[in-house]
Order: structure tokens, then sequence, then C-alpha cells
């Protein structure tokens, strides 16, 4: 894509954050491997590069290395922490272990002129974590700023090459945004040019001009990502498109009956709903294992998709939601950021699919994806709606789907959404929902001994579902909240709150 920056991932857990930055200075920015041919990266056509963090050492055997044709494409690249390393042991310099490993709080001191660090004050707070640092600079490279024990900042502006040992990209560098400005508007000459409004046109135009006359089915949800993919594919396709809404048996409580007419009123969409849950939960029947549950619900999900298309007529196309984080999470890197789960939006469907995929927002990530909606219209009631996995309740009870689990985590789901509303924190955390744990415990009800399940409440704030924090919720509302569980739902004797963050834990327990 032109004037875009792309960044070469090394495995750093900030990879995305400055792939974020960089968006919200209204530049597009793409993730790739680090192994990523330099050709390829050509044919991106982008502005500038940035070589991201890591975890390795580059004089380690197996360390990830970018092709040294990367440093001379003849656009300016910036390495960030490893990517300082790299690029000044790629080109002649030498690295060694640290004399003294630098984590977290530093002060930059800036020794020299640089367009990179320009209209910052001398000195700066920045936010370091490296365990190796820079011997000796490569041929035609001086040092423009340093921290207490190492060189931290490093250029050959007649080439374009700028490093930086610390990492602009994270809050603790406050000035990082003027850094990262500098680069890429002044070094790299982008044009502030990525926005909803731009998003939007250009998506309509590339997938007319893909679909020409062809049809498509979307899978809507009712969520936030398939709403948006889908009015966006509408204003593409208008008649062409047909929207189906599948009931496939593990959803919340009544959101197939209330979901339904508001897509079809608010968003005027050409939706049909599909009553499926019984062959889902047929498939689902003795399954306890959470990747063979997605991998389940992925695949009958395009059958009952197939079924539907081969009876609405010729159908090419299938247009799904999925996001940025998704396609990272899911289609992992070689190395940096490992497959955690297969999220069913992109690993679970089947290979021999007889549908296209349209995926226009699989660039995005869901901060981006609300504004894009709020510029297409979309109500607050859907844009603000929580996240819901494709896989539903099927991987927030642990252990075998069975109706009977399906009725008790519901009940109990939905008395806890219902508080949360009222509480007014809906929308204030990413998101709130119970979980079924297969463990009976011991309880007492009404002088009866009983012996029941427990259900654990889950509420995290985050900003993009990468990394979350559970939240602390009011230890009245969290009494309340057990005691109104145990006494409405029936099979329950136990609340627990969870209260583990991302990482190291997942927001879903399975
Ligand atoms: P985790 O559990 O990986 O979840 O921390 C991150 C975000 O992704 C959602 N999620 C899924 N969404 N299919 C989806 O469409 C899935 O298989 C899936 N697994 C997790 C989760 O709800 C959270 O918002």
């Amino acid at each position: 894509m032109p004037n875009s920056i792309v960044i070469l991932d090394f495995g750093s857990q900030y990879t995305q954050l400055i792939a974020r930055r960089i968006r919200e200075q209204n530049v597009f920015s793409a993730i790739v491997p680090f192994h990523t041919p330099a050709d390829e990266i050509r044919g991106m056509t982008p502005r500038g590069l940035i070589l991201s963090g890591g975890p390795s050492s580059v004089f380690e055997q197996g360390a990830p290395r970018c092709s040294p044709e990367v440093f001379r494409l003849g656009v300016p690249v910036l390495g960030l922490c490893y990517g300082l390393q790299l690029m000044a042991y790629e080109l002649g310099g030498r690295v060694r272990p640290a004399t003294r490993r630098e984590y977290g709080r530093a002060q930059l001191d800036i020794t020299s002129e640089s367009a990179l660090l320009a209209g910052l004050p001398r000195t700066i707070p920045v936010w370091n974590s490296h365990g190796d640092e820079v011997e000796e600079l490569p041929q035609g490279f001086r040092t423009v700023g340093r921290t207490a024990n190492a060189v931290a900042a490093i250029e050959d502006a007649s080439r374009g090459l700028y490093a930086l040992q610390f990492h602009p990209e994270v809050h603790h560098t406050p000035d990082g945004p003027r850094i990262l400005r500098n680069f890429v508007f002044d070094i790299c000459q982008a044009c502030a040019d990525w926005t909803p409004a731009s998003f939007i046109t250009e998506t309509v135009k590339r997938v007319g001009e893909r679909v020409g006359d062809g049809h498509a089915v979307c899978a809507l949800s009712g969520g936030v990502d398939s709403s948006v993919a889908a009015t966006l594919v509408d204003r593409a396709l208008g008649a062409r498109l047909t929207c189906i809404f599948v009931d496939n048996g593990v959803l919340r409580k009544d959101e197939f009956k209330a979901i339904l007419p508001l897509l079809r009123e608010q968003l005027k969409l050409n939706v049909i709903g599909v009553e499926a849950s019984a062959r889902f939960l047929a498939k689902l029947a003795g399954v306890t294992d959470p990747e063979r549950k997605r991998r389940i619900i992925g695949n009958e999900f395009i059958r009952v998709f197939e079924e539907e298309a081969l009876r609405l007529g010729p159908i090419e196309y299938l247009v799904q939601g999925t996001l940025y984080p998704d396609v990272i999470e899911s289609v992992s890197v070689k190395g940096p950021s490992a497959t955690i789960k297969s999220h069913h939006n992109v690993g679970g469907l089947p290979a021999d699919m007889n549908l296209e995929l349209i995926e226009p927002l699989r660039d995005l990530f869901k901060d981006e994806v609300r504004r894009v909606g709020r510029e297409l219209g979309l109500p607050e009631r859907i844009l603000k709606r929580q996240p819901f996995p494709g896989p539903g309740l099927a991987i927030r009870i642990l252990g075998e789907v069975t109706a009977e689990r399906l009725e008790i985590l519901r009940e109990a789901d939905a008395v806890l959404l219902e508080a949360i509303r009222s509480e007014g924190l809906y929308d204030k955390v990413w998101q709130s929902f119970a979980v079924l744990l297969p463990v009976r415990s011991v309880g007492v009800m009404g002088d009866q001994r009983t012996y029941a399940y427990t259900i654990a409440i889950r509420c995290v704030t985050s900003e993009d579902g990468m990394t979350a924090d559970w939240a602390p919720l009011p230890h009245e509302l969290l009494g309340r909240l057990s005691n109104r569980i145990v006494n409405e739902v029936r099979g329950v004797n136990r609340v627990v709150y969870d209260i583990s963050s991302k990482p190291p834990s997942t927001i879903e327990w399975e």
C-alpha cells in the first residue's frame, strides 16, 4: 500500500503497539514477519520501515534476521531496540551483551542534532528493555543520544537509517509520539491520509471491483465487527449481498430473537435468520477439547453457509468481520507472537470451503472498526456492544457442552449482564460474562446439602483484546451478583470472581 509504514516483526510484545501508534497519526501501517523477502516489501511501496524489538540477541544462533537488502530499499528505516542492534550488527558494527542491562525507566540525553529527535528537550524520560548494547557503530553512523549506560540513538541520515535503543511506542516514553511523528512525516514524508472516511471509500471500491457482478453472503452476528463489515459490503453490492444470522445453539440468552429485528430495522440490511442449534449441539456432543470445539463450530458454520448459498442461488463470496489481531494471533509470524488460540474467524475454517472470503476489516484494530462504524452512521447500540466470540458459550462451558449446562450458563450470564448494564458498567469494560466450571462442590441451601456447579464471573478492561486487566468491580456488586446467581440459577451453588489479567491468562477461559 503506498504511503504506508511497514513494520518488520522480530517478536516484540510491542510490535502491534508500534502499528497502532503510526495509525494514530492517520498513516497506514502493516506488520510483516521479519523474514519477508525484500522484493515483497518493495512491492508494498512503503514510505518507510520500522524494525521492531524482540527477545533475541543478534549473535545467538538462529536469531531472527531480515534480508540485508531491507537497508537498501531506498526508504528510511527505523530500528527499535533489537532493531537497533540488528541494524548495527548487519551493517558492520559490533554488539555485545550489556555490561549493565537496562530495563524500565531511563533518561535519554540528546547529544547531537537529529531529525528524528527534533523538537525535544535535551533530556527526556524513555522506556528501556535491553540486555545487549552497541559497542562499535557501523561506518557512516553517529551517536545522537545516550542513556547512562549505553548508546541509545544512532543514525546515518545520508542513508536514511535511524535507530533507538529504547521504546518510543510505549506509554512510558512520553515523547514517543513526537519521535514517531518526526520519523513518519519529516523523514519518510508520509501524508496523513488514512482516515475512517478514506478507508470506507477505498474498501467499498475494492470490494466492488473484486466481486464485479457476483453475489455474497455475510456472516452477521450483530456484533460490531460483522455489522461494520456487512454495512461496508452492502454499500458496494447492495441487493447482491444477503446477510445470514445463524443461531448456532451457543448464543447468549434471547440473542437470536432480540438482534434479528435490530439488524433489519436499524442497519437496513437484507438479513435472514437460520435456526441451526440442533445440528451444532449434535456435533459438539462429547467434545471437551477447546480447539476441537472451535473447529467443529467453524466447520459447521461454513456448512450452514454453503447450504444457504446454494438455496439463495449462485453465491461466490463469504463476508466475515475478521480483524487484524485475529490475523496476527492466528496466522502467527514464525517465532514472534506465537499462536495462542485458533480464532474461529480465521483458523477454524474448513480447507475445502466453496466460498471465497471477503474480509474488509482484516487490517483494522477494534477501536478503528468502531470509528469506521461511526463514520458509516451505525447506531451506538451496535457500536458499543461488547465482543462475543464466534464459538460463543461453547468456550465458556469448560468440558462438554450439554443442553443442561447451556441453560445454566445462559441464565447466570443474563443475571450478570443485566447487573453490569444497570450499574452503567457495560460500556466501561471490554467484556463481562459468566463461565461455567465443570467442577461441582458442596453447598447448603435451606438446610439441604447441595452438590452443584460453580460460575466464574469474568469482567475485563482492555484497549484491543490483546492485553487485558481484570476489572476491580465493587465488592458490594460482587456480593449481590453471587447472591442472585445462586438464588436464581438452578444448578449453581458457588460463584467466584476471576482476578487474572492477560497475559498471563487469556480473556476467555478456553
Ligand atoms: P482471548 O481469550 O484470546 O480473547 O484473550 C481475545 C478476544 O478474542 C475473543 N475470542 C474469540 N473470538 N473466535 C472469535 O471470534 C474465537 O475463537 C475467539 N476466542 C477468543 C475474546 O472474546 C476476546 O474478546
